[in-house]
C-alpha cells in the first residue's frame, strides 16, 4: 500500500449525526432557500477563532488541540460535517512570537491516522510532520516548535501520506502567524486590522455536506468560494489600512487576484515573510498553499463603497471571492507602509544544480520519473550550504512546488521576469506554470534531516508527486 490507499475508504464513513439528517429531508420550499446560500456577500466575514495556550512557561506556550469531527455552518441552515482542529474550519490561528517556543500537543480522536505539518516552519526532521510519521487513531504527539525564523504567516494542516487530499478539503488547516520585533516596529495595521483569510474551493451535495469528486489530473475543483469558511462573505471595512494574510487553502485551484477593476494592493510579504519593501500590485497570480500579505487603504474610496475581490479565472461561482464595504469610521490614520521594511540576507554561492521534471507517468505524477517512496533517499545536500533547483514543468497543469523545512529564493522563470512580489521575499512554495522552468536558490538550515518536497496540488502529491531530501551534516 504504497500509496496508503486502504485507509482512504474511512474517510466515506464521514460523520453523519442525527442534525445533519434534517437537511437531508429538504422540502420544495427548503432546496428553493438552499439556492439562496450561494449567492454572493450575503454573509459577513467570519472572524477565525484564535488558539489560547493552556499554560505559559519562560521560554514556551503549551497549546492543546484535539483533532476530531465537527460540524460547521457553512451554509445558512445547514450542517457541514467536517474534520478540523478543535472541530473547526478553518481551524483556530496561533499567534506564535520568534524566541519562544510552542508546544503543540495535538490529540488524535479521529478513526484514522493524522499527523500535523507547520508549512513553512523551521522545524526539526522529528517535528515536521513527515506524511510517513504519523498519530495513530486515539493517539497524541506533541509538537515542538522552536520559532526561529523571521515573522511571516505559516500554516499548519494534516499531512498523513496519500489522503491530504480529502483531510484538508474536509477542514484540517489552520494559520500560524509569527510575529517579531523588526516587524512590530514597523507598525503595520494589527489586532482587528491585522485579518487573516483562508480562500478554497468547494462543492456541496444537498444535504449541505461537501462534495468531493477526485479527479488526479487537474486536480478538484470546487464551484464555490469559501473565504474562511463562509460562501463569498463581505467584511464592513473602516476608512484605513489593514493588513490581510491570505492563504490560498485550495486543494488544487490556482487564482488570479483583482481587487475591483484592478485597484492597489500592496504587498508587503510572501511565504517566508515580510519583502525587502512593498510592492504594489493589481493583479496577483496566488497558487496553493502560498500566502501574500497585502495592505489595503481604504481611506482611498468614499464611504458606502463596495469593492470586490475577484478571481480572474474563476467561472460563475468561482469569480467573486469576497466584498468589501467601506464604512465612515477610521479616516484620521496618517500611517505609512515604510519603503525598507527587512534587510536581504547574504547568501552563500550555491555549491550544486539540482533540476526535476515534472510530469505524468503510470497513471501518476511524478517527479524525475518517480513517484513517492519513503525507502529511497532522492536528494542530500549539505546543511548549511546553498542549492539551485529548478523545476522543468512538462506538463500542461501548473504545479506548485514546496520544499519543507527550507526557504527559498527565486531566481528565473523560463515564462519571463520573476516578479518583485516573488524576488524580494523568501518563498517555500512556488507556482511552475505549464511547460514552463523555474530556479530557486534554496538554503538548507538551520535544521539537517529528512524532509519531503512535493506538488500541493493535493491529488499530485497524494499519487505520488513527491521526493524526500536528507540535509546531511
Ligand atoms: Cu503544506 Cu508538505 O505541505
Ligand atoms: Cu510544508
Ligand atoms: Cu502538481
Amino acid at each position: 500500500m504504497r500509496n496508503g490507499f486502504a485507509s482512504v475508504a474511512l474517510l466515506c464513513a464521514l460523520p453523519t449525526g442525527g442534525s445533519t439528517r434534517r437537511s437531508l429531508i429538504t422540502s420544495a420550499g427548503r432546496r428553493a432557500q438552499a439556492r439562496s446560500p450561494f449567492t454572493p456577500f450575503r454573509r459577513d466575514l467570519p472572524r477565525i477563532p484564535e488558539l489560547l495556550p493552556v499554560r505559559r512557561t519562560s521560554t514556551a506556550d503549551v497549546y492543546d488541540v484535539q483533532i476530531q469531527q465537527g460540524l460547521a455552518e457553512v451554509l445558512p441552515g445547514f450542517e457541514t460535517p467536517i474534520y478540523g482542529y478543535e472541530g473547526v474550519y478553518p481551524g483556530p490561528t496561533i499567534r506564535a512570537r520568534t524566541g519562544r517556543e510552542s508546544i503543540v500537543r495535538q490529540h488524535n480522536t479521529l478513526t484514522f491516522e493524522s499527523n500535523v505539518h507547520l508549512h513553512g516552519g523551521f522545524v526539526p526532521a522529528g517535528h515536521d510532520g513527515h506524511p510517513m510519521d504519523v498519530i495513530p487513531a486515539g493517539g497524541s504527539f506533541e509538537y515542538h516548535y522552536p520559532n526561529l525564523q523571521d515573522a511571516a504567516t505559516l500554516w499548519y494542516h494534516d499531512h498523513a501520506h496519500g489522503r491530504t487530499s480529502r483531510t484538508l478539503y474536509h477542514g484540517l488547516m489552520a494559520m500560524y502567524v509569527l510575529e517579531d520585533d523588526l516587524e512590530r516596529e514597523l507598525e503595520l495595521p494589527t489586532g482587528e486590522y491585522d485579518v487573516p483569510l483562508v480562500i478554497a474551493d468547494h462543492s456541496f451535495n444537498r444535504d449541505g455536506s461537501f462534495r468531493y469528486l477526485e479527479n488526479v489530473d487537474l486536480g478538484f475543483r470546487g464551484d464555490t468560494l469559501l473565504v474562511n469558511g463562509a460562501v463569498s462573505p463581505r467584511m464592513r471595512v473602516d476608512r484605513r489600512k489593514y493588513r490581510f494574510r491570505l492563504l490560498n487553502g485550495s486543494n488544487s485551484r490556482s487564482y488570479t487576484l483583482r481587487l475591483g477593476r484592478g485597484r492597489k494592493m500592496l504587498q508587503i510579504a510572501g511565504d517566508g515573510g515580510l519583502l525587502t519593501r512593498p510592492v504594489v500590485r493589481r493583479r496577483v497570480p496566488f497558487h496553493p498553499a502560498e500566502r501574500l500579505d497585502l495592505v489595503i487603504d481604504f481611506r482611498d474610496y468614499a464611504p458606502g463603497t463596495e469593492l470586490v475581490l475577484h478571481n480572474e479565472d474563476g467561472e460563475a461561482g468561482t469569480v467573486a471571492i469576497m466584498r468589501f464595504d467601506v464604512g465612515r469610521g477610521g479616516g484620521s490614520e496618517d500611517f505609512r507602509v515604510p519603503r525598507r521594511m527587512r534587510p536581504r540576507e547574504p547568501l552563500p554561492e550555491p555549491v550544486a544544480d539540482r533540476r526535476w521534471e515534472l510530469g505524468f507517468g503510470f497513471g501518476a505524477w511524478q517527479i524525475n520519473g518517480k513517484d513517492f517512496d519513503h525507502a529511497r533517499m532522492d536528494a542530500r545536500p549539505s546543511h548549511g550550504t546553498t542549492e539551485r533547483w529548478t523545476f522543468a514543468n512538462r506538463s500542461n497543469r501548473v504545479h506548485p512546488m514546496h520544499i519543507h523545512g527550507f526557504l527559498f529564493r527565486v531566481l528565473w522563470r523560463s515564462s519571463g521576469p520573476v516578479h518583485p512580489g516573488e524576488r524580494l521575499g523568501w518563498k517555500d512554495t512556488i507556482g511552475v506554470l505549464p511547460n514552463e522552468r523555474v530556479t530557486v536558490q534554496a538554503w538548507f538550515a538551520p535544521y539537517a534531516g529528512k524532509y519531503v518536497f512535493h506538488c500541493h496540488a493535493l491529488e499530485h502529491a497524494d499519487k505520488a508527486m513527491m521526493l524526500q531530501l536528507e540535509v546531511m551534516t
